[in-house]
């Protein structure tokens, strides 16, 4: 302990006796971007430093002599004219330095602009549960300095202010309100967007809780082939389990690609069904299929819901149409197919590539990659075929 102290009393005297060395003034300014800055490095009268033999540096680049006035021997002024928005949103560094290149007095400016009304404030509640909200920073959103957004909210026509506390959940610009939130009765929320420049607040929205529900994406969806017809699957679902204790209707949406094609096609059509016959499709094809819900009409409201987030792929393929005709269709047509062969080349795969995974972790991405392996092994094949030949 007592070493330690030893050690540190000359620091410590040290850095106590720099401070005294010089000052800046004005200390830590905040400007506008464009505007002129004129600051002061004043030398104590008593040490041996003379203002004609320093020098400025700004974020560590030194600054050239035109931009300096020798005020008095102990006073060496600085100009700097249409400043740019700072660098760093904690300020850029402007240092006064010795002749010899010491450091003697720092300070931040801040140069930047006011914010920007924040714009397009629109929320969410999850089951009725919570409420999430999001908006846009202004037009531009860019103002060199750390701004703040606050969300604040009351219940319309008794409710005194409250302020969001969790940021970020939901991505930027975002806020999380988790407890007390009253039904039934409409929320004013709005947003404060504040910097040292200065304060700017969006429009007041309002709205009330069971107008914005969400849900979780439907449960246990299921893609069967149907019989053995080659252009059709099957897919089926359960509701979300969350909200059946209040009174809503749900409808459905379905999407679905082929396995080499990033482009959804979209069933808009399902209504409140749980199940849904896919028809026109491709034989002999791998489909992902996705589903989710939108749960309307919570405790009677007007509103149109929110749609869930999609549910997580569920793959399945199309009979090949293999039939040639006057031949009899094996009675194990069904089993013996391609899906058949394919999955048991996939999980030969896995076992290869996948014992890290575990068995839980099953997934359509694992398929996936399968597929963007076989593919690749099918083109080197193709490549070295063609390669041979010329
Ligand atoms: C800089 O020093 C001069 C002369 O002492 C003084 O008139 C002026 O107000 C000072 N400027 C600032 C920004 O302190
Ligand atoms: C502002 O930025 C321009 C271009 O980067 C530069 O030439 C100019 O020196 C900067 N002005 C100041 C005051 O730093
Ligand atoms: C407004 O917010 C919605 C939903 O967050 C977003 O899709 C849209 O692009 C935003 N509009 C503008 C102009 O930022
Ligand atoms: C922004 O918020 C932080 C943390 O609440 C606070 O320390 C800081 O002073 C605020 N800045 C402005 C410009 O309001
Ligand atoms: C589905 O909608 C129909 C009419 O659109 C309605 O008669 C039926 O009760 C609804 N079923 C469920 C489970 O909500
Ligand atoms: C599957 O069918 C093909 C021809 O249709 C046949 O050659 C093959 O032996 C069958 N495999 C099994 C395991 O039944
Ligand atoms: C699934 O894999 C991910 C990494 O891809 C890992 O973080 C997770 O723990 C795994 N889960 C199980 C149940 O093995």
């Amino acid at each position: 302990m007592m070493k330690v102290l030893l050690l540190w009393l000359p620091l410590l005297h040290r850095v106590d006796s720099l401070m005294y060395l010089a000052i800046i003034a004005p200390q830590d300014p905040t400007l506008l971007i464009g505007s002129s800055l004129t600051a002061n490095c004043s030398v104590a009268a008593d040490s041996s430093l003379r203002a004609e033999d320093l020098y400025w540096t700004l974020n560590g680049r030194r600054l050239p002599l035109e931009a300096y006035k020798v005020l008095s021997a102990t006073t060496l002024s600085l100009t700097l004219s249409k400043l740019n928005g700072s660098q760093q949103q904690s300020g850029d560094n402007l240092v006064c330095h010795s002749k010899e290149g010491g450091i003697l007095a720092g300070s931040c400016l801040y140069v930047g602009l006011p914010p920007e009304k924040p714009t397009n404030i629109s929320c969410w509640s999850k089951n009725l549960k919570d409420l999430t909200c999001r908006w846009t920073p202004g037009t531009e959103g860019e103002t060199y300095l750390h701004t703040n957004y606050t969300l604040k909210y009351k219940l319309r026509w008794y409710g005194r202010d409250n302020i969001c506390r969790e940021y970020h959940t939901a991505g930027p610009y975002t806020c999380h309100i988790s407890k007390d939130l009253a039904l039934f009765t409409p929320y004013e929320i709005w947003v404060e967007a504040t910097n040292r420049l200065g304060v700017a607040t969006s429009d007041v929205i309002m709205l009330d809780i069971v107008d914005v529900v969400t849900t979780d994406p439907p449960l246990d969806v299921h893609v069967n082939r149907v019989g053995d017809l080659e252009d059709q699957l099957s897919v089926r679902w359960s509701a979300p389990p969350a909200l059946k204790d209040f009174l809503f209707q749900a409808k459905y949406q379905i999407q679905y690609r082929v396995e080499d094609s990033s482009e959804w096609k979209v069933v808009d059509n399902v209504g409140n069904q749980t199940s849904c016959r896919l028809a026109g499709l491709r034989p002999g094809t791998v489909y992902f299929v996705q589903v989710r819900c939108n749960p309307f009409g919570i405790y009677g409201s007007k509103k149109a819901g929110i749609w869930s987030t999609w549910s997580n792929p569920t793959a399945a393929s199309t009979p090949r149409n293999g039939r040639t005709p006057g031949v009899c269709e094996p009675k194990s047509g069904e089993h013996n197919n391609t899906l058949r062969r394919e999955l048991k080349q996939f999980f030969g795969w896995m076992r290869k590539h996948g014992s890290s995974y575990g068995c839980a972790n099953l997934s359509i991405k694992m398929y996936d990659q399968w597929r963007v392996s076989l593919q690749k092994s099918h083109k080197t094949r193709n490549q070295v075929l063609s390669g041979d030949k010329s």
